[in-house]
């Protein structure tokens, strides 16, 4: 039987070869000109940045609106499928002094778009199932990516990003804001200095009521097309895991030391879908779906050194919004929705307790993480998930203007998106152990963790003055 691509790659990952041999032999196999570890990657610089997006129906509009803040960067193209969203958008940045971008529109206007010679970064905030097919076209048109969470649906997904962003030598970050989160970099700080000792767990989730959303018509805020709905629908286990997974991947060092082996996944019944729609939509097509996903998944991921993390997805039950955040050590504890810390007493001996609330006001003053401190204000000022999606795409544009490695590789958006298939492969299968791939090909051994990382606003000439509030950043 003659050997497929992947199995070849199985092969002689199997074989014991390194990741650069890995990668060379991958090189030969496809003849793409890069084909490196994206491990560590950084571009050559990128002082004047030229962004196109795609999608701009709910979230695309607050990311133009936050790249139009950033010196140096210019909006070149706007696409999404609806005309007058792309010229909305364009009618903004010219009423905001900021030159006129060309438009894209139509189901295959992203296609036209990748054509242009003036993309340096193209920023997806499609539906899910545009994810990996856009970035994936982009990376071959030699364009860096952005793509919105989850960035692939499939292990196979998974794999063509890695696969592509490997052979061109283009970015590929998934746009996991929440590790920009001003708990999650807080977390992320004290875990570096050691406060909470050996880190053994973490507990993610994204519980989330949007029940309304998922079922409004578009004319009322809802989603294009109910993608969503339709996904749920279709699909149970976990289809939206990394809002709580990637911070605690970064404070673990998954990928930069350590790496997620397996997992097992349970899904609770789906009840809370139906309920709503019989009691809001009787007799309507929106009543009669049997959603497949579970109102409530839960999902267990051990890694090679032995850590464990908890992650849920809840969308649909009547529950205030919570990611747990959730780390856990050998000298301590943090919790987050409310913020709370204990550590280990010492030597003064009995059980540990939560901190007071001055106590905890202290510490986590004293903790702010180097970029919630140099651009956290500013970030509140414009607003957007409470300042985290301004300091992620503030990092990504001074990563770019400076030839930097990016906080989030490719291996990150392939292993966290991962759980996308593997939790409704377990979730189906009462709970079955799934292998997650190692989408780093070994490199997890030897690639550095992830630093306390900063920006320097003077350097960027960005000032803080200048700075608006804007009414386009979600809130939720
Ligand atoms: N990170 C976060 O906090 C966060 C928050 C909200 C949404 N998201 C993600 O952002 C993405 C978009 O979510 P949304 O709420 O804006 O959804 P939405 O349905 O409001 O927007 C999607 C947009 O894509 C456009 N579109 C559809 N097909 C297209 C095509 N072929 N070409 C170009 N444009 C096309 C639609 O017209 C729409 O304007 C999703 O992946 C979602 O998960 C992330």
């Amino acid at each position: 039987m003659e050997m497929g691509r992947r199995d070849f790659l199985s092969f002689i990952m199997m074989a014991g070869a390194t990741a650069a041999a890995n990668n060379r032999v991958l090189a030969a196999v496809t003849g793409q000109s890069h084909a490196g570890s994206m491990a560590m990657f950084a571009a050559p610089p990128l002082r004047e940045l030229r962004v196109a997006f795609v999608g701009l129906g709910k979230r695309g509009p607050g990311a133009v609106h936050r790249f139009s803040a950033f010196p140096g960067v210019k909006i070149t193209h706007l696409c999404d499928l609806y005309k007058n969203r792309a010229e909305r958008q364009n009618a903004w940045l010219v009423k905001n002094k900021r030159p006129a971008a060309k438009i894209h529109f139509g189901a295959e206007g992203w296609k036209q778009m990748l054509e242009a010679d003036d993309i340096d970064l193209v920023y997806n905030v499609t539906p899910w199932y545009l994810h990996t097919p856009i970035a994936v076209a982009a990376m071959k048109h030699g364009k860096h990516v952005a793509v919105e969470v989850p960035a692939a649906l499939t292990i196979e997904e998974c794999w063509q990003l890695v696969d592509t962003s490997e052979e061109t030598g283009r970015h590929c970050m998934m746009l996991e804001n929440c590790c920009y989160g001003e708990v999650e970099m807080l977390a992320l700080r004290m875990a570096r200095e050691g406060m909470f000792g050996e880190i053994v767990h973490g507990e993610g989730a994204y519980i989330h009521d949007l029940r309304a959303e998922n079922y409004a018509d578009l004319n009322k805020g809802g989603y294009y097309d109910y993608w969503r709905l339709k996904h749920n629908t279709a699909h149970t286990g976990n289809p939206y895991p990394t809002h709580g997974l990637g911070p605690i991947c970064q404070v673990m060092d998954i990928n930069r030391g350590d790496v997620m082996e397996y997992l097992v996944s349970v899904s609770s019944r789906q009840a809370g879908m139906s309920e709503y729609a019989a009691a809001k939509f009787p007799g309507s097509w929106k009543a009669k779906l049997a959603p497949a996903l579970g109102d409530m998944n839960t999902t267990v991921i051990g890694t090679a050194k032995g850590r464990s993390i908890m992650i849920q997805h809840d969308v649909t039950s009547p529950r205030p919004y919570s990611r747990i955040n959730l780390i856990s050590g050998t000298r301590g504890i943090l919790a987050d929705y409310p913020l709370r810390m204990a550590f280990d007493p010492g030597r003064r001996g009995g059980h540990s307790h939560w901190l007071n609330d001055k106590e905890l006001k202290k510490i986590a003053a004293e903790k702010r993480h180097p970029l919630w401190k140099s651009a956290g204000e500013i970030a509140k000022k414009i607003g957007g998930h409470g300042g985290m999606d301004f300091l992620m795409d503030l990092r990504l544009c001074y990563c770019l203007q400076n030839g930097l490695a990016l906080d989030q590789n490719v291996y990150d958006a392939a292993a966290w998106s991962s759980l996308c298939e593997l939790t409704e492969k377990s979730a189906r299968h009462r709970g079955a152990t799934q292998d997650i791939p190692d989408f780093t090909r070994g490199a997890w051994k030897t690639t550095p963790p992830l630093g306390i990382v900063d920006v320097d606003l003077g350097k960027m000439g960005l000032d803080g003055g200048s700075v608006k509030k804007d009414g386009a950043q979600l809130s939720v």
